[in-house]
């Protein structure tokens, strides 16, 4: 069953049905102001922290689901009906009006059929400014003229989410609104500048054009689905000293038959004054800021996405290459996880294993913000080598005391908890950070990067802002000579906390995973020493002792074994009963360059042999059904569900990434297909989440939903996606001083093409497989030139800035 369809040249999804099972999400802004939407325009915005800055609400597992929101009511007002243009709060008869929800990069777009009335609610946020604009165009198709009155209502936060759910002495009596000039002002009182403001073109002239009170536009007893306020065709012009505040502003239109109307509507971070402003620029003359920033946003993703497009013989892959994947691993590296429809903001800060890979998978697009998010993860490093798992970058800079202790003031919390022990501390968090520090590197050329140098998180005081500084270099062998002292009684890095794997709490027993990312990470910091002409021999020594102990300790004669529990009992191994085979310890067997290609092979069998489904690969089998708090939480989710046994997307990359280091294009593609949400557009009925983005998780076989995804848009997945899809079966990969084609592509491709823009020059790439074979680069010209290839493949010189190069590739036995 499908909800809707991929717009490929307005790289839209357009959803056509609108009563989709569940919302299907999208964000708007793409610096410091932030608004989560649905289809139906529930939702919520924030100014750089959804935790501390929350503009507006959102009611979380709610019932009516997804309220409230940013919405437009219309209203007839020669008979008394009225709707939204967004299909819900008041949720017409479908079968009377047509509702279709544009979803594209960073804006929504609802558009309406009803009554003879098309409309449609564009919500944006421009890219300089903190204001959210709402840029509304009706059209009289009624053949009558129509008078109608436009009410447009947000219902505003307390700014910081536990203020709005807890306790309400401070705020209710402490927060108020005002309207004057045509500009609603919130007022937390409480806070040094806490003021949103909220307006429109056209200024209200009366008291029925604006309320600020939400229960009063609302009315008791009802809700956003019917607010007295729209029944009656008036606001009140309600404002106060205190109590539950909304921005509700009403236009009356007349519109001739065939006429249209443009409103814009502005909600904006400051106060009247900042409004004025804000209104002054969007909407004089006829609008042209809104038209010249809506075009701004259009050109600022279209020259993210220009810089790789595909042309391949997969429409999946190139609907989710071209625009999908980048544009959601661009959302996760910008707003960095907290903030959606599941995670609502309550908990903020950078997961450092999550922002250590996101950092990575958008060098080419998003350079500047990939190093200042490697630069808050080296400043959230440990003299001990491990990172902080989850912090706030704001902690390692300079604190300024604020002029009066205000509850909305962000606490620093005390030493002890901005700094934690080795007790809370994963073995994997800051062995992903060098990987993307070299692939940084690689991306820009940046080699100075190297030997900058960064305080670490235990030395800092946020009064002085001064710590133990060292270079980025020394961080990494800080990072590597952790892991190497962190061993357990086979040798095998210990698992902590947790390793990439939340619920797999191995404490004190050993994590597979992690030392193969030992030596991953490894691969990556050796390459970079020698090519900055430093001594690494005692690293090389490090990584020639992590294989031969993996070797010798994780290969079980027929697949990686996962690890070991503290008592020493194996787990992922042929003789558990449950978790037998474990997705991570083989994926990364694999990639990271420890094992043997025989090894490999055979471990990888077993993934495609336990772990395959229709709708991708399972993390692991057979679930587990007892608790063992030995192995971890893992053992106490039920089966098919997140880590127990569900189809896991974020690992699911790495098994595409390592077919095409075995050189299996097939099976590659075999496991993209599976999990790429493209394929599943029309399987709503089971899936049920968004088929433009990858989902954390989708149920596996073991439960009852199986099929069905769960929690979207905010997941490594789609990063991973990228990276996997364009570094490994494309096999476009930047290296110090060359671009590499390597590719491992399915024998029945006959070609395909990729343009890449690398430090500046633009290399417009073609790989021919005239024999049908999946790797094997024998052949590369560059601008007609031949290039070295060897068996990593061509070998591209960087080409000068600004210049535009062909290069075709001939992939042979
Ligand atoms: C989601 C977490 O954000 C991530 O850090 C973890 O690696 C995965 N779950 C797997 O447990």
């Amino acid at each position: 069953m499908k909800y809707g369809y991929f717009d490929h040249d307005n790289r839209e999804y357009v959803i056509d049905r609108i009563d989709v099972p569940v919302s299907w999400t999208n964000y708007i802004g793409v610096k410091d102001m932030c608004g989560v939407f649905n289809h139906t325009a529930g939702g919520y915005l924030f100014y750089k922290s959804p935790e501390f800055h929350r503009i507006t609400r959102f009611r979380p597992n709610g019932v009516p689901m997804d309220r409230p929101g940013h919405y437009v009511y219309v209203r007839d007002d020669e008979t008394g009906e009225y709707w939204t243009l967004s299909w819900q709060p008041v949720g017409i008869d479908l079968k009377k009006a047509k509702y279709v929800c544009r979803h594209g990069l960073s804006y929504i777009k609802y558009q309406c059929e009803y009554s003879g009335i098309w409309g449609e609610q564009t919500l944006f946020i421009p890219l300089d400014d903190p204001v959210e604009v709402w840029n509304v165009a009706l059209r009289n198709d009624s053949g009558r003229r129509r008078k109608l009155s436009v009410f447009a209502y947000v219902e505003f936060s307390f700014h910081h989410i536990q203020i709005d759910n807890q306790n309400f002495q401070m705020s209710l009596y402490a927060s108020g609104s005002s309207y004057k000039d045509g500009i609603i002002e919130l007022d937390l009182f409480y806070e040094e500048n806490g003021f949103q403001f909220f307006t429109a073109n056209n200024a209200a002239d009366d008291a029925g054009g604006f309320d600020c009170l939400r229960d009063t536009f609302i009315g008791p007893y009802r809700t956003e689905t019917n607010p007295i306020a729209v029944e009656r065709g008036a606001c009140t012009g309600s404002f106060e000293l205190g109590g539950n505040h909304c921005g509700a502003l009403r236009q009356c239109v007349e519109l001739e038959s065939g006429e249209e109307a443009r409103l814009v509507f502005l909600l904006g971070e400051g106060n009247r004054q900042a409004g004025k402003k804000m209104r002054e620029k969007y909407c004089a003359n006829g609008f042209s800021a809104v038209d010249l920033s809506f075009k701004a946003l259009g050109n600022f993703w279209k020259e993210k996405l220009d810089k790789l497009q595909i042309s391949t013989p997969s429409a999946g892959m190139n609907a989710m290459i071209n625009t999908w994947t980048l544009y959601q691993a661009e959302i996760n590296v910008i707003f960095s996880r907290f903030a959606s429809f599941i995670e609502v903001g309550g908990r903020t800060g950078l997961g450092y294993r999550d922002t250590s890979q996101d950092a990575m998978m958008v060098q080419h697009s998003n350079p500047e913000k990939s190093r200042s998010r490697l630069v808050e993860l080296l400043k959230g490093l440990t003299t001990e080598g491990y990172g902080l798992h989850l912090f706030s970058p704001e902690w390692f800079e300079k604190r300024t005391e604020p002029s009066f202790k205000s509850p909305t003031v962000v606490p620093l919390p005390p030493k002890s908890q901005r700094v934690h022990g080795i007790n809370d501390a994963c073995a994997d968090d800051a062995l992903w950070l060098i990987p993307s520090i070299v692939e940084y590197i690689r991306e820009t050329g940046d080699f100075g990067f190297a030997d900058e140098k960064y305080a670490y998180a235990d030395t800092f005081d946020p009064d002085t802002g001064e710590g133990e500084k060292e270079t980025v270099y020394d961080h990494m062998k800080r990072i590597l000579d952790f892991s190497a002292r962190e061993t357990g009684p086979h040798g095998i890095c210990k698992g902590l906390r947790a390793d990439w794997n939340d619920c797999l709490n191995l404490g004190g027993g050993e994590s597979a995973m992690v030392s193969f990312l030992h030596h991953w990470a490894l691969v990556h910091f050796c390459a970079l020493g020698r090519r900055l002409g430093r001594d690494v021999a005692a690293y090389e020594k490090m990584a020639a002792n992590i294989r031969e102990t993996c070797e010798r300790e994780l290969w079980n004669g027929s697949w990686y074994t996962r690890g070991f529990t503290s008592s020493g009992r194996a787990i992922g191994s042929p003789d558990c009963k449950e978790g037998r085979v474990f997705m991570e310890s083989n994926t990364w067997a694999v990639l990271s360059g420890a094992v043997s290609h025989e090894h490999g092979r055979a471990a990888m069998d077993a993934v495609d042999q336990f772990l395959y489904t229709p709708y991708g690969l399972k993390l692991c089998d057979p679930a587990y059904s007892e608790p063992d708090d030995e192995v971890g939480f893992v053992t106490r989710v039920y089966k098919g569900l997140k880590e127990n046994a569900a189809i896991f997307s974020h690992p699911n990359p790495w098994a595409w990434a390592a077919e095409a280091v075995l050189g299996r294009g097939e099976q590659a593609m075999k496991f993209f297909d599976a999990l790429c949400p493209y394929n599943q557009n029309d399987k709503i009925e089971t899936r049920k989440a968004e088929p433009y983005m990858y989902c954390q998780f989708i149920a596996g076989p073991d439960h009852s939903a199986f099929g069905r995804a769960h929690h979207p848009f905010m997941t490594g997945s789609a990063g991973w996606s990228y990276f996997a899809a364009t570094r490994f079966m494309l096999g476009i990969r930047p290296d110090f001083d060359n671009l590499i084609v390597d590719p491992c592509i399915p024998a029945s491709w006959p070609s395909f093409t990729v343009r890449r823009v690398w430090r500046g020059a633009i290399y417009n790439i073609t790989v021919e497989n005239p024999q049908g074979v999946s790797k094997g680069v024998k052949e590369c010209r560059l601008n007609g030139q031949s290039v070295i290839c060897n068996d990593k493949g061509a070998q591209i010189p960087v080409q000068s800035v600004g210049s535009e190069n062909l290069v075709t590739v001939v992939i042979n036995t």
